[in-house]
């Protein structure tokens, strides 16, 4: 299934539901050495000016400290996101579950990576957002104003940790 390069202006996609619902997967890292993981947090949005350009639209991704995948998100400029259909629900629930430290979970789950100019996409996505990082840091305790969260998400306080990118570019399935 062939991707197409797409303008960020000609998307229409709800962002509750692409990314609460459908899911993600955030990948980082090079061809034969990266790591995914899936995700159901997040934002997009836009935030930060460009010369002549306004503000950039931007993704925000949420990961906890213990991840493989922060490794290769720390290290790397670039992440994607890529968003797969209801076909490929028992991978994305695989890729949730499953840590690359212990194994290939990639082959596992049946997906075939692709790599990009500097990071790595999944050939069966409907729809990827590659990133270039703008900002990283983690969710602070002193931050919740609704305390309840940190009782119900962080009984371990192990708080997540924001990475801001700049979506770079847009490739969508070219029959969507
Ligand atoms: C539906 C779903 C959503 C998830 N969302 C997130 C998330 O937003 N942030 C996060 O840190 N982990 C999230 N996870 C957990 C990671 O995907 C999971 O711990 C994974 O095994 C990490 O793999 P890794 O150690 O190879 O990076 C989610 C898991 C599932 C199943």
């Amino acid at each position: 299934m062939s991707l197409i390069e797409t303008d960020i202006t000609q998307l229409r996609l709800n962002p509750m539901t692409l990314i609460g619902k459908d899911w993600w997967l955030v990948t980082a890292g090079q061809a034969g050495n990266f790591n995914t993981m899936t995700a159901s947090w997040g934002h997009l949005g836009a935030i930060w000016s460009r010369p002549g350009q306004g503000s950039m639209p931007t993704a925000v991704i949420y990961v906890r400290p213990q991840r493989y995948t922060k490794e290769f998100l720390d290290r790397e400029p670039l992440f994607s996101l890529s968003v797969l259909g209801e076909e490929q629900r028992a991978a994305l629930n695989y890729l949730g579950s499953h840590s690359g430290r212990d194994g290939d979970k990639v082959k596992a789950a049946g997906l075939t990576a692709v790599a990009a100019e500097g990071t790595v996409y999944f050939a069966e996505a409907k729809l990827v957002l590659i990133c270039r990082k703008l900002y990283h840091a983690p969710l602070v305790e002193a931050g919740f104003i609704d305390r309840d969260i940190i009782a119900r998400n962080y009984p371990e306080r192990d708080y997540h940790e924001q990475y801001v990118g700049e979506i770079v570019r847009v490739l969508r399935r070219a029959e969507e």
